[in-house]
C-alpha cells in the first residue's frame, strides 16, 4: 500500500466510525460529480472538523468564500442554531446552480444567503451591510486569498475563527521559486499573516483522501 492509499484508507476508516455522513451530504456529492464540478471539497472528516470548530464557538454568523457545490456549506450551515445565518460567496454560476438545489434537499435554504458573484466585489458589499461574523471559511481561489483575509478581519470581531483551507499544497508552499500561482497567492497569505498582530494563527497539514494539505486556524485578539 502506498501513502495515498494508506491515507484515504484511513480516511475511510474514520468515516465509517465517526463521521456520520448523511444521506444528504452524500446527494450533495454525487450531484456535483454528476454535474461535472471538480470534486476539491472538503472531504467528510475535514467537513465535520468545520462543524465541530463552528459548534465549539457558538457561532450564529458565518462566512464562506467558494462555495462550490455547497458540500462544505451544509456541514459549516449544519452548526448554526435556529436563528443562525450562513453567506456564502461563489462566483461561478453554474456551481452555485448545484449548489442551491443541495443546499435546499438539505434542508438548509433558511440559513444560507447565497450571492453570486466576485468575492473581492461580495466583500465591500458585506462589510457595508455592517455583517459581523463569528466564523470564516476561506476556500476560493488563492490568488486572492491574502485579499480575503484582508476583508475577513474587517467583518469579524475579537474571538472570531478565521480558517483558510489548502495552505501546504502537497509541501510546495516552501517553494520560493514556485510558477505556480497558487502556491505564490498561498505564499503571500504567510506573509500577510506574519507578523499580524490582530490575530493569533497558526497551520496544521493534513493528510487523507484529499492528499497532503492543510488549514491555517487564526483567532480575532
Ligand atoms: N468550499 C467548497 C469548495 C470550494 S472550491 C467545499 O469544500 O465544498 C472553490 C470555489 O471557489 C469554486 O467553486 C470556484 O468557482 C470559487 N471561486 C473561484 N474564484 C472565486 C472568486 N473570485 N470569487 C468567488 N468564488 C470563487
Ligand atoms: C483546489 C482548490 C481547493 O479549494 C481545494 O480544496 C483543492 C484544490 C484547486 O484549485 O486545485
Ligand atoms: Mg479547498
Amino acid at each position: 500500500m502506498d501513502l495515498q492509499e494508506r491515507w484515504s484508507a484511513v480516511d475511510a476508516y474514520i468515516e465509517s466510525k465517526i463521521v456520520g455522513e448523511d444521506s444528504a451530504l452524500r446527494a450533495a456529492a454525487e450531484a456535483s460529480v454528476k454535474a461535472g464540478l471538480p470534486t476539491i471539497a472538503v472531504t467528510p472528516a475535514q467537513g465535520k472538523l468545520l462543524n465541530i470548530l463552528a459548534k465549539s464557538i457558538g457561532a450564529t454568523r458565518m462566512l464562506e468564500i467558494g462555495t462550490l457545490g455547497g458540500y462544505s456549506t451544509i456541514w459549516l450551515a449544519r452548526a448554526l442554531p435556529q436563528a443562525g445565518k450562513l453567506i456564502t460567496l461563489e462566483v461561478n454560476p453554474k456551481h452555485a446552480d448545484v449548489a442551491r438545489q443541495n443546499i435546499a434537499r438539505a434542508g438548509l435554504e433558511s440559513k444560507v444567503d447565497m450571492r453570486i458573484a466576485a468575492a473581492l466585489d461580495s466583500l465591500p458589499v458585506l462589510a457595508q451591510e455592517r455583517h459581523v461574523f463569528d466564523f470564516v471559511f476561506i476556500d476560493a481561489d488563492k490568488q486572492n486569498i491574502s485579499a480575503y483575509f484582508d476583508w475577513s478581519l474587517r467583518v469579524t470581531r475579537s474571538g472570531s475563527l478565521i480558517l483558510i483551507d489548502n495552505v501546504v499544497r502537497e509541501g510546495e508552499i516552501i517553494d520560493a521559486e514556485s510558477r505556480d500561482v497558487n502556491v505564490q497567492g498561498v505564499r503571500q497569505m504567510y506573509d500577510r499573516l506574519s507578523g499580524e498582530t490582530r490575530v493569533t494563527a497558526t497551520a496544521v497539514q493534513t493528510v487523507g483522501s484529499k492528499k497532503y494539505d492543510g488549514f491555517v486556524l487564526a483567532v480575532v485578539n
